[in-house]
């Protein structure tokens, strides 16, 4: 937890964007996994954590615009917890710690919101994905399940996004702690991969390196000789020589903020001359897009500058052809970059996702593109100091997207399909970094990760 002064700012500088209403903050419950009292791994709301600080599940909190007032909702553990978990702070002494006054019995949440709705006053919340939350939502104010996401409060959601997309001192401090665990997990897992290895060999111990610094992941490890596929969660598969290991993850500090690295290894050691040359692509297009980071220039313009080093590269090796900023506009090179080029981190590795990536990633000004692959762009606005980033190019081959684009005759003024039946089976390369938005342009967070070729084959 930070200091109590951190969590008073914050409210604040929140409540100065309402004039009336009710904030209504929901933290999160612990979830069964196979019985009840076998749960699975408790993590408390991003928001919540960002304004009220405390980690445990139950909470629940209101901000009284009207009545000026804050108030933490949970219960105290009774003795027949006690026996089973030991002794736990009183929930009145926790709530000092980040500076709220009052505390009520969790039973007394759905009348407080109750009673507002009666008085027609504004319940402002934000757009709830927890099951628990959202059966709250149902059962206290009616609004049936369908309906919950459309009917959280906009201003709520705008101004949360405002507070949290910029990130304090504190936390950029914290973020950089959890680097050097990244670092620790990262190199450990490089050095680690020999032919005839199973995946699951190597998550695993990235798994224990982050639980041995008192965190956890930030979200499940991507991991896979199959690097093509963007969010391979399967680790069964035998490591060979030849192949190339992606392996994408994250270190979640005990504050909960998270790192996101991705590199790329040759499971024998060395690249072939092949691998090198699609490597070097996404290294070259990965520094371009980072040194063109800076306060007032759009991710949007990045994500595309990035696009055209991949389809540049790709032309001089014969995979791509035809007028490369073309080729972009019309969006053919997503045939081998299909995602966008990053995204915000912070509380959350895709931060804020849960509130609507169009109000954490654009605004009036920069509007989603919608084109396959940069659709998925989940940045596109102005860059401000105190953004923290990810920067994230690939290029990958997809086997099914092969057959269905060459069938369709797709882009072939710029894809050079019978080259690409060559690389079928060689899988995918993403690298990735974090990176703070500073007031002359930006800082790569923690120490370097081994990137280059020969860092890598030298590691
Ligand atoms: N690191 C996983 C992702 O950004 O989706
Ligand atoms: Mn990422």
């Amino acid at each position: 937890m930070f200091e109590q002064k951190i969590y008073t700012k914050r409210r604040k500088l929140l409540k100065k964007e309402f004039s009336n209403g009710i904030l209504l903050f929901f933290g999160n419950t612990e979830l069964p996994m196979n019985y009840p009292q076998n749960t699975f791994h408790f993590r408390q709301d991003s928001t919540f954590l960002y304004f009220f600080g405390i980690e445990e599940p139950g909470l629940a909190a209101i901000i009284d615009i009207d009545n000026n007032k804050e108030i933490i909702f949970g219960d105290d553990v009774d003795i027949e917890d006690v026996i089973w978990t030991g002794p736990v702070p009183l929930l009145k002494d926790k709530i000092q710690k980040v500076g709220v006054a009052d505390c009520a019995p969790f039973s007394m949440l759905s009348e407080y919101v109750e009673n507002a709705n009666i008085q027609n006053r504004k319940i402002h919340f934000l757009p709830p994905y927890h099951p628990n939350n959202q059966i709250f939502l149902n059962t206290s104010l009616g609004i049936p399940f369908s309906k919950l996401k459309g009917s959280a409060s906009l201003d709520f959601i705008k101004a949360v996004v405002k507070l949290r997309s910029v990130k304090g001192k504190e936390e950029i401090k914290e973020i950089k702690t959890g680097m050097k665990t990244a670092y620790k997990i990262f190199t450990t897992a490089m050095k680690m991969v020999k032919p005839g290895m199973f995946e699951y060999e190597v998550a695993g111990k990235m798994e224990g390196i982050a639980r041995s610094k008192n965190g956890s992941l930030s979200f499940p490890t991507i991991l896979s000789v199959r690097g093509e596929i963007l969010h391979g969660h399967y680790h069964n598969n035998e490591m060979k020589d030849g192949d190339l290991l992606l392996i994408d993850a994250g270190f979640e500090t005990p504050m909960g903020y998270a790192t996101d690295h991705t590199r790329v290894v040759p499971v024998s050691g060395k690249f072939t001359q092949k691998q090198k040359e699609i490597y070097q692509i996404v290294l070259d297009s990965q520094i371009a897009a980072i040194e063109a980071i800076k306060p007032g220039v759009t991710y949007q313009s990045i994500h595309l500058l990035a696009c055209k080093v991949i389809a540049q590269g790709l032309k001089n090796i014969g995979l791509m052809k035809g007028d490369v900023d073309e080729a972009v506009k019309q969006g053919a090179h997503a045939f081998f970059l299909p995602h966008g080029l990053g995204h915000m981190m912070g509380l959350d590795v895709h931060d804020m996702e849960d509130i609507g990536q169009n109000y954490v990633g654009y605004d009036d000004e920069v509007q989603p593109i919608d084109q396959f692959g940069t659709a998925y762009l989940r940045l596109g606005r102005r860059l401000q100091e105190g953004f923290v980033l990810t920067v994230e190019p690939g290029i990958y081959f997809i086997p099914e997207l092969f057959k269905l684009w060459k069938a369709e005759n797709k882009f072939t003024d710029f894809i050079n399909y019978l080259k690409v039946e060559e690389y079928l089976g060689f899988g995918g390369i993403r690298i990735e970094d974090d990176v703070l938005v500073t007031a002359e342009g930006y800082e790569v967070l923690g120490k370097p990760i081994p990137k280059t070729i020969e860092e890598i084959e030298n590691l």
